[in-house]
């Protein structure tokens, strides 16, 4: 017989895995943004520094969230955080009110200032242009030193397996805005959320994991507690991704199709929601020892108290569940996502494409 007819046949299964893993590389490229989009992000952030300056001359704007961690959509928000380096400086909700004042004067954003939120912000938005089709939306936070820690911790993951990590995740949270499960405001996860859903799955799930646990990896030099401590938050972890390239090589060999099937399976059915806590710090928690147990116990109550029904542990804010906008029916809902993504995936039609135009439909 030829050499040919020896080669083992691909299974259906085989050839929808392959299929779909293809699939998800070109969806995802195509929602990436352009090199334009990010050159005038880029000169935006530039303008707001300048004008901060004149107000505040010590400080600094730097970028965080999406698009500086290698999880940008197209369009996606800015997040902006400003750090001043002064000793004696505006209160944040003063620096609030006259940045506000002053880009109201000076540029054609919309300006809405939050002056006494929990983090003090500058929101702004510009209508939609020939040059810019959606215009922008951006936050400004001050202070807000933790969010640029968990940005590169974030970004650090990234980088270890740049393919499967970033398609799992940039697919994960085009999905879950298609499917309308990405909004805290209405009870439901927030893209930061998704994401640590994603690195818990592949740290601690997996097995073999795809990813180390870079929180716990031991350091390359004796570190002290002033270099790991910030506002009392642990926030080391091994940042030296080149070498990690070098030394660390996943025995996970899967491919993204046949991890986006499993992650949607284990949040369907097998992740414990009702006791456990993902930590991708510390693996699968107990809400109990966390004391995140909604009380249900003494008194009336009160749905709006609910904070725990998803816990997601902050990789550094370790007493903050990332997840307690999720409301009961939020979770609900969320869940029947995940469930609705994994009959889909495991019915596999002939084509991967329909598959994935199903799952975001
Ligand atoms: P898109 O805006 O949907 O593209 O996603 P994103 O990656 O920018 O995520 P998101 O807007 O949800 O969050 C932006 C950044 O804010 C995150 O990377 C975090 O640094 C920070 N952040 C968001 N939510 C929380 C939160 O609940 N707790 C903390 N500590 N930080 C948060
Ligand atoms: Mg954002």
């Amino acid at each position: 017989s030829s050499p040919i007819q020896q080669l083992p046949r691909q299974t259906s299964k085989q050839r929808f895995v392959a299929d779909l893993s293809q699939c998800l590389f070109d969806f995802v490229i195509q929602l990436l943004p352009t090199q334009e989009e990010m050159a005038v992000k880029e000169d935006v952030r530039k303008l707001l520094e300048r004008l901060i300056r004149t107000i505040e001359p010590d400080s600094r704007l730097l970028s965080f969230g999406s698009t500086a961690n290698g999880f940008s959509l197209r369009n996606s928000d800015m997040d902006l955080c400003c750090l001043i380096d002064s000793e004696d400086k505006l209160s944040a909700a003063d620096l609030v009110t006259m940045l506000g004042d002053l880009l109201e004067r000076e540029t054609k954003f919309h300006v809405k200032t939050l002056p006494h939120a929990r983090i003090p912000i500058v929101k702004l938005t510009l209508d939609p242009s020939p040059g810019l089709p959606h215009g922008i939306a951006c936050d400004i936070g001050f202070e807000n030193r933790l969010a640029l820690e968990n940005t590169r911790l974030l970004m650090s993951y990234a980088m270890i397996d740049p393919t499967r990590v970033r398609t799992l995740v940039l697919f994960l949270k085009v999905w879950s805005k298609r499917r309308k499960i990405n909004s805290p405001y209405k009870g439901t996860l927030s893209s930061y959320g998704y994401v640590l859903l994603v690195i818990y799955f592949l740290v601690h799930v997996k097995n073999p994991p795809v990813l180390p646990n870079l929180q716990q990896m031991p350091p390359l030099r004796p570190i002290t507690k002033e270099e790991t401590h910030l506002n009392g938050y642990n926030i080391w972890f091994f940042d030296d991704i080149d070498l990690l390239r070098q030394r660390w090589v996943s025995e996970n060999t899967d491919s993204v199709a046949e991890l986006l099937i499993d992650f949607f399976r284990y949040y369907a059915r097998d992740f414990q929601y009702n006791t456990g806590v993902a930590s991708i710090r510390g693996g699968l928690l107990k809400k109990d020892t966390k004391g995140w147990q909604n009380d249900f116990t003494g008194g009336r109550y009160d749905p709006s108290r609910e904070r725990n029904r998803l816990c997601i542990e902050d990789p550094f804010e370790t007493d903050y569940n990332v997840a307690r906008c999720v409301t009961k029916d939020g979770l609900y809902t969320i869940r029947g996502e995940f469930m609705r993504a994994a009959r889909v995936l495991s019915t596999r039609p002939d084509r991967a494409i329909v598959a994935l135009a199903e799952l975001c439909e």
